[in-house]
């Protein structure tokens, strides 16, 4: 499941040539109820918002032809401009996006557009995805299953992050971390392995 853009900071929407998958094949209401759900059910959160824009955003791009898609890009555009320019976090359509994703808090959160993020992640406030060098900006991290990433956490590169794992807060992760394992300080250590 490969992006066909990116948008992030460092590369302005990087044209390549695959599209973007939804990764399930629940359709876009559905896939915001379980949002909301994740979301304590609560539709005023930031991070709420900012994932069900994603999947607007990702959902758009099936609407055929280009020409009726359009106004509906444009919509889409806004609305990812709101959510960065008022909650400071970027979340680009073209994240390989899992279910049920939380984003807890909101506020300098950046997500590279090449980004995996795995089903039931939780992201905080302060936590950066993104590439390691501007000589490879498409490099990004690829997360598994149910990594709860501590606030103000980064992670650069093409790395990949296991499934149940934790990263502490303010850790600077560089290496792949196997899955089960609390990663902490800076440059990331493993402190912990189930
Ligand atoms: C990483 C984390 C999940 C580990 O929790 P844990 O499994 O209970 O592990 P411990 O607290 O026993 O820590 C294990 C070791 O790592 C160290 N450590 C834990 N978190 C650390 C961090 N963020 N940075 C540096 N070292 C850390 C501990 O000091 C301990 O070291 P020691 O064995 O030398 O004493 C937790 O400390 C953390 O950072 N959670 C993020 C919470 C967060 O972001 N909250 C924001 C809410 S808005």
């Amino acid at each position: 499941m490969m992006p066909n853009r990116i948008e992030t900071k460092t590369t302005e929407a990087v044209e390549v040539t695959t599209e973007p998958v939804a990764p399930t094949d629940l359709g876009l209401w559905s896939q915001i109820a379980e949002d909301w759900i994740a979301h304590g059910r609560d539709w005023t959160l930031p991070g709420f918002r900012a994932v069900a824009v994603q999947r607007f955003g990702v959902w758009r791009m099936g609407i055929r032809p280009k020409l009726w898609r359009a106004p509906v890009s444009l919509l889409y555009r806004m609305l990812y401009r709101k959510v960065r320019n008022g909650y400071g976090i970027e979340l680009p359509y073209t994240v390989n996006l899992g279910r049920r994703v939380v984003i807890e808090h909101q506020g300098a959160i950046v997500v590279h557009g090449y980004c995996t993020i795995g089903d039931d992640c939780i992201l905080r406030q302060g936590v950066t995805l993104g590439n390691r060098h501007l000589a490879r900006p498409l490099d990004a991290p690829v997360l598994g299953d149910r990594v709860n990433v501590g606030a103000g956490a980064k992670l650069f590169g093409a790395i990949q992050v296991g499934d149940d794992v934790q990263v502490g807060a303010n850790a600077v992760v560089l290496h792949d971390v196997p899955a089960g394992a609390t990663v902490a300080g800076v440059p990331a250590k493993i402190v912990k392995l189930r």
